[in-house]
């Protein structure tokens, strides 16, 4: 059998005690696709596929049952050393040391890719590449206003970063905007405002909607955005599940009880679509990068488990998105010291975040009292 094969070198001889609490440590790692080899002067492991729940379970257990303090024993070193490891796969909840990265056998592949081309549907885009400084006034700010007039004092590819969360026409109580339009008039407008981001974003730079269809209206509104963005020549990169583990459908509601007439779907998740507008890679600092290795690999997995936002009430929103999701997409597609736009800022989640972690920001909403909110929230921060 294959293995990954780590050394550790030891600083003195094992006790007796010592080699026998690692003797046992082998046997109890029958159910682990791990192994260990030991003299006096070294331990080497041997990795293939392991639990580290259960390896620190039975790490306990011989600690105790040997007397040996639990961070100076020769199995927490052997666990040190596996957690200072940050290369591996992951299989349900197990890590895999060996041939997790190979990918499937595709004969050819750089070929086949080259024949096949990538993103043919925003090849011909006309986006230029300058780049401008966003106004000092709107610098770090809360504007009041509708998103689709203040923008357009904004000047061309000023912001690097995009996040928001349209009103999804649910028919929310917000403060100062109907949520129940007729359906085309709502994309509409929705859309003249994401042509403003378009043009304010840029080159290089992203677009993240997070959004929920209404299926009670048989109403795709991530399809539509998406095929929106596609029409406006931006670069799909990709999806995001924002799984909240809540039901947006009651229990009781099932369209046709046990009938295949018309059974309704329950959905726990929301999506987050993305897009690049020109290119995929978005350039920037080694030094503005602010995201660990570890979350890196959690979060590329694109199905995020995050509760909702709890403190609604008291921000007086009905609407709001939890800062754990900012922070994932701020971390994971924009840089430090990046300008952070989101044109439906309600009480200011995203712009709190963007500052909470040195990026630039701005906010629109067209409620006075929710941007009023946000400005709050920023300073009691601060
Ligand atoms: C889903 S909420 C966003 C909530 C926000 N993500 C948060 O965590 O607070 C949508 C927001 O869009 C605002 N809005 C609706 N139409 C707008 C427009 N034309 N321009 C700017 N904001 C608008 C609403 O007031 C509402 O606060």
């Amino acid at each position: 059998m294959k293995y990954k094969t780590i050394e550790i070198k030891l600083t003195k001889p094992l006790s007796d005690r010592e080699i026998a609490m690692l003797t046992d440590f082998n046997v109890g790692l029958k159910q682990q696709r791990m192994k260990i080899e030991f003299d006096n002067q070294r331990i080497w492991l041997l990795l293939r596929e392991i639990d580290l729940d259960r390896l620190r379970d039975l790490h306990h257990q011989l600690a105790a049952s040997y007397e040996l303090p639990l961070t100076s024993n020769p199995v927490a070193l052997v666990l040190q050393k596996i957690e200072s490891i940050k290369s591996y796969g992951i299989r349900s909840g197990r890590r895999l040391y060996v041939d997790y990265n190979k990918e499937r056998k595709v004969v050819n592949r750089t070929g086949k890719e080259a024949k096949r081309g990538q993103f043919f549907y925003a090849l011909d885009h006309n986006f230029n590449r300058d780049i401008h400084e966003l106004p000092k006034s709107y610098l770090n700010k809360i504007i009041c206003g509708d998103s689709e007039s203040v923008l357009k004092n904004l000047p061309d590819n000023c912001v690097d970063l995009v996040f928001t969360s349209p009103p999804y026409n649910f028919g929310l109580a917000y403060q100062q905007s109907a949520d129940d339009q007729f359906w085309q008039h709502y994309f509409e407008k929705l859309f003249r405002i994401f042509d403003e981001c378009i043009r304010v974003l840029k080159f290089g730079g992203r677009i993240v909607v997070n959004v929920q269809p209404l299926f009670s209206d048989y109403i795709p509104s991530h399809h539509i955005i998406s095929n929106f963005f596609i029409q406006r020549k931006l670069i799909w990169k990709g999806e995001i599940l924002w799984e909240k583990n809540n039901y947006n459908c009651k229990y009781t509601a099932w369209g046709s009880w046990q009938s295949p007439s018309n059974p309704y779907l329950k959905y726990t998740w929301e999506f987050l679509e993305i897009f690049c507008k020109g290119e995929i890679k978005k350039p920037g600092q080694r030094q503005d990068i602010d995201i660990s290795a570890d979350d890196f690999k959690k979060w590329v997995t694109a199905k995020w488990s995050i509760s909702p936002e709890r403190k609604m009430k008291a921000y007086d929103h009905p609407a709001m998105f939890p800062e754990e999701l900012v922070k994932r997409v701020l971390q994971l597609f924009s840089y430090q010291n990046d300008v952070i736009l989101d044109p439906f800022n309600g009480v200011g989640t995203t712009s709190y975040v963007a500052s909470r972690l040195n990026r630039r920001y701005l906010g629109i909403d067209i409620s006075d009292e929710y941007c009023q909110r946000a400005a709050e929230r920023i300073l009691q921060n601060c």
